[in-house]
């Protein structure tokens, strides 16, 4: 009896302190991220800091990796009820495998337009609805972090990730940025807004250098990041691969703690772009940057060796985990959420066709080429793009998607007739020929209108490059348009030149031989519905350019210092990466604050299609504007634009504020405000009211480390582009504004 006592006491006081135990173990869901964090080994901390380096395998051999194909994930803590969260690309839907093994099932996710298209809407409540739906698709194949939105500036058009960007200009990139943040994470998932900072070009990205002057970094490279901070509030931020006046973006606290939480309250975690090594890992964490992606085995080493050593502070450890559990306990993954692997995939393409629709521009459209009146019309389609088109581009950033619509196929579609000869040689070479005279000529006898694709495609890991082929037409196309256009003009016919391309290319040398020009981008999964909806005019274009196209390459003022021509390989033998090498080892961007439109409008050197350029089928007066000065240095502008044409059209009216001289040299003008209007029928009017601050004024002193302000008169300009003003108005800033900074950037 006395042993069956004491094995009963045992029993019980080992019950009692396993339950003690297991009760002081903190789990997820139960306890406080302090009291997670408190639990946690240094082991522990370092491997949630990295990002998962090895899933793992299951006894059968199939990795424990939850989504195939997602870029990353956090690491598990099984021991605290800690899963793994998973963070998929990227800018223009869901990049996951579409097939697994061991299901039928597929995994597609749906391509919206590419970036620059969807900033090419100037709708953000358009650029929020795709963001939802996208942040829909990240949560229902089990995801948390989408690795979106990209909003690096259009520094030069032969940047190869263009098409992942908005815009030229960082007022519309930001406002893009924060709309489209806001529709993803309205889904309970996050984003992770990249690449912070001046990832503007992918030649040896993971090295270049990028010396840029302060004040272009906070007019032209920051402020759009900070605009997308500030309002969308983005879970997390991805830190870029290159470096910044000489600190690599990763490692530089100026940036990832001074200006991003300290000046602009950034909440969230930031993660590396996916090569955090070799980097200096504790000075990544100490410059607050807390995940390090894709994660690697060393770089937990790192992190305990360095506690260790005391170059690391337990505290500064602590600090970037707490970051990371307070964003991620909002997760998907954390909450246990049960994702259906089954997103509404038709509802989505509607409304990337809806999308799509609002993003093309009508670059020309002479005697009134387009819309088209008469569906019955026999097309001959040139172009191998008219049949294949690229509806996104290349890298990272491309999604994929499953039942793209080519443009012959919904030509079809609509009622038009094919030249089905010209159709079938396509088909069989499946690659751009010369068009002769002889052909041009028999296809101009026998089909009533010519349109002619040119594609061109680019993406990440490499710069475009300004060769025939790429910025220029090959001697092909040009040849092939040209007498394509010379043999149906002389029999009376039109030639429509369709762009399907993800950024700029050279169009004033051939531009007159089209009579329409389109320029539909990658518009994703449903492209040639778009295109069809815009050449008949069921959609009457609103689509207007986020970047500037030159006449010329070299008028960019870019263009002296950019790897335009780097031979990535030659004699398939990788270039060594020269630290000495301009546009290599480094980037002089000598331009300043002279990028895209503020150099052209400024200097008056003359484009090939302006900044915020789009035609439309219709036409808008613009009544006398109103601009009324609110509290704090707040204003007001309204304007009054009425549909004077025969067809229902949206118009984008652009704000652009000239500010007085003073002691710095400033543009002519730049975006201050815009305004969509909704489809307006003919004779209707919208009164338009854009809003803005004395902040949203202010130039950047480099002398006084300051936004600055000056008072006196300022002229708001209401534009249908940079170069189409349409009103204008002024008004005063009686005192001046000078907002000093703390932190300084190098
Ligand atoms: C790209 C990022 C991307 C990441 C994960 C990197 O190489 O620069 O944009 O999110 O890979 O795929």
């Amino acid at each position: 009896m006395k042993r069956f006592c004491l094995i009963l006491i045992m029993i019980l006081g080992f019950q009692t302190a396993a339950t003690v135990n297991a009760q002081q173990t903190p789990q997820l869901g139960k306890s406080s991220v302090e009291e997670l964090v408190a639990a946690m080994t240094l082991h522990e901390k370092a491997t949630f800091l990295a990002g998962v380096f090895d899933y793992g395998k299951n006894p059968d051999g199939t990795t424990r990796k939850r989504v195939p194909g997602a870029a990353g994930s956090s690491a598990e803590i099984p021991r605290l009820g800690i899963p793994f969260a998973y963070y998929p690309d990227g800018p223009q839907g869901v990049r996951i495998q579409p097939t697994r093994k061991g299901t039928d099932k597929t995994f597609y996710c749906t391509a919206f337009p590419i970036a620059t298209m969807m900033a090419g809407t100037w709708n953000p409540d358009l650029v929020s609805e795709v963001g939802a739906a996208m942040g829909n698709e990240t949560l229902e194949y089990g995801n948390d972090i989408l690795l979106a939105p990209a909003m690096n500036i259009h520094r030069n058009p032969l940047c190869g990730r263009n098409f992942e960007y908005y815009s030229e200009d960082p007022f519309l990139a930001g406002k893009t940025a924060a709309a489209a943040i806001r529709g993803i994470q309205s889904q309970g998932v996050g984003t992770s807004l990249k690449h912070f900072a001046v990832n503007n070009q992918e030649t040896f990205r993971l090295k270049n250098d990028a010396r840029v002057s302060d004040r272009a970094l906070r007019e032209i490279y920051l402020k759009g990041f900070e605009i997308a901070v500030k309002e969308g509030k983005p879970w997390t931020i991805m830190s870029s691969y290159n470096t910044i006046n000489g600190t690599t973006a990763s490692e530089n606290r100026a940036l990832l703690t001074d200006v991003l939480r300290n000046e602009w309250g950034f909440e969230g975690f930031v993660m590396t772009d996916w090569t955090s090594y070799p980097r200096n890992t504790a000075a990544q964490i100490k410059a607050g940057n807390d995940q390090l992606m894709p994660g690697l085995k060393v770089q937990v080493e790192q992190i305990e060796q360095a506690v260790a050593e005391g170059t690391l502070s337990m505290a500064d450890v602590d600090l970037a985990v707490t970051r990371m559990l307070r964003v991620l306990v909002k997760s998907p993954s954390y909450k246990g959420y049960n994702f259906s692997n089954n997103p509404d995939l038709v509802a989505h393409a509607a409304l990337a066709r809806k999308a799509a629709d609002e993003g093309v521009v009508l670059l020309k459209n002479a005697w009134n080429t387009l819309p088209l009146k008469d569906t019955g019309k026999k097309i001959a389609l040139f172009g191998f793009g008219s049949y294949k088109i690229y509806q996104g581009g290349t890298g990272s950033g491309n999604v994929h998607t499953t039942g793209i619509v080519n443009i012959d196929t919904a030509l079809r579609e609509a009622g038009f007739e094919l030249q089905e000869d010209l159709a079938a040689t396509y088909d069989g070479v499946r690659i751009d020929f010369k068009i002769g005279e002889k052909l041009a000529k028999l296809r101009a006898a026998d089909c009533d209108l010519a349109i002619f694709t040119i594609r061109r495609n680019a993406g990440e890991g490499a710069d475009r490059r300004e060769i025939k082929g790429d910025f220029y037409l090959t001697e092909n196309e040009e040849a092939s348009l040209k007498n394509v256009s010379e043999a149906f003009h002389a029999a009376g016919k039109k030639v429509i030149v369709l762009l399907n391309t993800g950024g700029v290319i050279e169009t004033a040398s051939w531009k007159q031989y089209a009579d329409a020009i389109v320029l539909p981008w990658q518009p994703g999964v449903e492209a040639g519905h778009a295109v069809v909806d815009i050449l008949t005019g069921r959609v009457n274009p609103s689509g207007k350019l986020t970047m500037t196209w030159p006449v010329a390459y070299k008028d960019i003022p870019s263009s002296k210092n950019f790897p335009s021509n780097f031979e990535a390989k030659k004699d398939g033998v990788r270039t060594p990466f020269d630290p000495e090498k301009r546009n290599e080892g480094f980037t002089e961007y000598e331009e300043g604050i002279w990028v895209g439109y503020r150099y052209f409008s400024t200097y008056g050197v003359p484009v090939s299609f302006p900044f915020g350029f789009g035609l439309s089928y219709t036409t808008f007066d613009y009544s006398k504007p109103v601009v009324k000065a609110g509290k704090k240095g707040s204003y007001t502008a309204s304007v009054t634009v009425t549909n004077t044409g025969s067809v229902p059209g949206k118009e984008v009216v652009q704000l652009y504020i000239a500010a007085p001289k003073d002691n710095l040299e400033k543009p002519a003008r730049e975006l201050k405000g815009y305004a969509k209007t909704r489809e307006l029928a003919p004779g209707e009017s919208q009164t338009v009211t854009i809003s803005f601050d004395t902040y949203g004024l202010a130039s950047f002193d480099e002398a006084q480390n300051a936004w600055v302000t000056d008072a006196g008169e300022y002229t708001a300009n209401f534009a249908s582009s940079v170069e189409d003003i349409r009103q204008s108005a002024s008004f005063k800033v009686k005192k001046p504004a000078v907002l000093k900074l703390k932190a300084t950037l190098r």
